[in-house]
């Protein structure tokens, strides 16, 4: 079984992306054949358009997905870019990628809504995603609730593709872990740098004490009785501690007298003690940049074979050999 996920360049790891899409592609590290991560800097160029915050970007994920446990003997990881035959694959799906299957695709839908200009690369995205995940014939892909459509238009070209030219891809599979689809910002809204509601893996004690105080609660009082149910913070929360120390806060929230200040306090502690091995992995890894790009250029030489070999049965599919 292959698996296959991709983190844009695009700002700081938060616990959105560590916890819908990292840590489950880690997690499958151990239970896969091959394993493939890759930093999607050409996606991320629809959004970042400044050359230096996009090379800081790059090697930001790259230092957060080592100390995180990517293990580089068993997945290959590589920036998007170093293998440039995803472009070619991506314009031998654009041939057969009906203009409705991309209209309808809410990413593109809200990142225009925000105000991003609507670019001819932006509205292709999904095909390119398509080209990373059908070029290591990808089995199973391991994303946040908010890809799930990207994956799916992904099928779709696939047997669309097949369809017309012949068997040449695999049809892969959405891993979406339900109790951390959508993992809560600040403010209650999905986590994502776009609401500037994340809390970031990597940051200093003091700032992520800030940002978790800023987690908004109802205005219930200390002694009030509180719905754990309905509480963004406490979800937060569920992210770190124990089961046994969920289950004796949520007996404290029922119960009032508790107040939501202790309970940020205590989850700032979890949070920055949580991360605390892959901090010291970090400070490391970042005294020693030669590492990271060593493993890199190794990562993209193993999914350049792969890939290659796709391109090769997709050209030859189509008739350009
Ligand atoms: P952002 O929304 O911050 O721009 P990305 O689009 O770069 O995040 O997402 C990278 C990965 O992390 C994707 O697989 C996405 O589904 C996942 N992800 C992002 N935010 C969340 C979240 N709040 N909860 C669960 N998964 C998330
Ligand atoms: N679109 C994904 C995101 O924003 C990143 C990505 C690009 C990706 N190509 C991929 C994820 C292939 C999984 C598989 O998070």
């Amino acid at each position: 079984m292959r698996v296959l996920s991709g983190i844009q360049s695009s700002g700081k790891l938060h616990l959105g992306n560590y916890f819908g899409m990292l840590k489950p592609a880690l997690e499958m590290q151990a239970k896969s054949d091959e394993t493939y991560l890759f930093i999607a800097d050409y996606h991320a160029l629809t959004t970042v358009q400044d050359a230096s915050a996009l090379r800081a970007a790059i090697n930001e994920i790259a230092l957060d997905a080592l100390a995180l446990g990517l293990d580089h003997s068993r997945t290959a990881f590589y920036r998007q870019s170093d293998v440039p035959e995803v472009q070619e694959l991506a314009w031998l799906l654009s041939v057969v990628t009906p203009m409705g299957l991309l209209e309808r695709c809410h990413s593109y839908k809200d990142k225009i809504a925000r105000g991003i200009a609507p670019s001819h690369g932006l509205f292709a995205y999904p095909v390119l995603m398509a080209a990373d995940i059908l070029a290591v014939q990808a089995d199973i892909v391991p994303v946040g609730q908010d890809q799930k459509q990207h994956v799916e238009v992904t099928r779709d070209i696939a047997i669309k593709f097949n369809h017309q030219f012949g068997e040449t891809f695999k049809i892969p599979k959405p891993l979406i872990k339900k109790e951390v689809a959508v993992v809560p910002g600040i403010d209650g809204q999905k986590m994502s740098k776009s609401y500037d509601n994340t809390i970031k893996v990597f940051t200093s004690e003091d700032e992520l004490r800030k940002t978790v105080m800023r987690i908004v609660t109802d205005s219930k009082t200390v002694a009030d009785k509180k719905d754990p149910e309905k509480c963004n913070l406490f979800a937060l929360y569920k992210l770190f501690a124990p089961p046994d120390r969920c289950q004796q806060l949520d007996e404290r929230y029922r119960k009032g007298g508790l107040g939501y200040g202790e309970v940020k306090k205590e989850l700032a502690g979890l949070i920055w003690l949580f991360f605390a091995e892959a901090r010291a992995r970090r400070e490391k890894l970042r005294s020693d940049p030669a590492e990271a790009e060593r493993v890199l250029r190794q990562g993209a030489e193993r999914a350049r074979a792969v890939i290659r070999n796709t391109l090769q049965k997709a050209r030859k599919a189509v008739g350009l050999e």
